[in-house]
């Protein structure tokens, strides 16, 4: 058994990115990083900006198959955490119906255990380590810096967002959202659709479509020039 940094792709299909807001524009950038051209960013027709984006053009979806044939592309659905990841999986779904391959991201200094092959969509962040033994989804989101501990199992259309720790063999169901810099004790079930909110340390077991918050810190009644480093 070995961890190993995942490598560059061989050369692959050039990429239509859907989605053109700040997730669209970063993920292009990531695989244009790896080598990979990226032909177009799609969205639907309400939600274009503008024409163009770092030189790639925007066109709505609904102009895909008589622009960019699904024989010569892949795409990747960049979007957010929207409605419990269900926005995402929702584009995910159209593109498949459309004939177009979904691909996955996973970035040069992400650490997997070698039996991990990430599914559809999913995209794995800088230095994030998924540990031996994690099974990941389709369609699931790990941003940054995130540590997946042993033998944890993650559903699909799952939102991980950066700096989260995960013990071993823990379940997180589908649709669940993991807010920023969150820990998640060793064994704990995740129900599915649940919101555990950034900065939240989690040691019990969640009911399905539950939200944790946790407390914000509390501002002193004083200002930085009071503070003798
Ligand atoms: C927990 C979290 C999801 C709450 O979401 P939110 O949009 O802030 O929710 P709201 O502020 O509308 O709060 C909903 C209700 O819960 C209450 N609430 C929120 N946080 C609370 C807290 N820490 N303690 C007690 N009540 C709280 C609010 O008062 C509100 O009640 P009300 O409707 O009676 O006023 C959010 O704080 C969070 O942590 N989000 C994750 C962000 C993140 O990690 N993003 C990653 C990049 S994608």
């Amino acid at each position: 058994m070995t961890l190993m940094v995942h490598r560059l792709h061989p050369v692959r299909a050039p990429l239509i990115i859907v989605g053109n807001d700040t997730a669209g524009r970063r993920m292009a950038y990531y695989f244009r990083r790896q080598g990979r051209t990226v032909s177009a960013f799609v969205a639907d027709e309400g939600y274009i900006h503008a024409p163009v984006l770092d030189g790639v053009p925007v066109f709505p979806i609904e102009q895909i198959e008589t622009r960019l044939a699904p024989d010569d592309h892949e795409a990747f659905v960049a979007i957010g955490p929207s409605r419990m990841n269900r926005v995402r999986e929702e584009k995910c779904a159209q593109m498949e119906r459309l004939g177009y391959p979904l691909t996955h991201y996973v970035s040069e200094s992400a650490i997997l255990w070698d039996g991990l092959e990430p599914k559809a969509n999913t995209r794995i962040g800088e230095r994030s380590l998924c540990q031996p033994f994690v099974q990941l989804g389709r369609n699931v989101s790990v941003a940054s810096a995130c540590v997946i501990g042993h033998d944890t199992i993650v559903g699909d259309h799952v939102f991980i967002a950066s700096g989260v720790i995960i013990g071993g063999n823990v379940t997180i169901g589908d649709h669940a959202f993991i807010g920023t810099g969150s820990v998640i004790r060793s064994k704990v079930h995740v129900g599915p659709r649940c919101v555990i909110g950034a900065g939240v340390t989690l040691l019990e077991s969640t009911a399905p479509d539950s939200v944790y918050a946790n407390m914000s810190a509390r501002k002193l009644p004083i200002t930085s020039a009071d503070i003798q480093f």
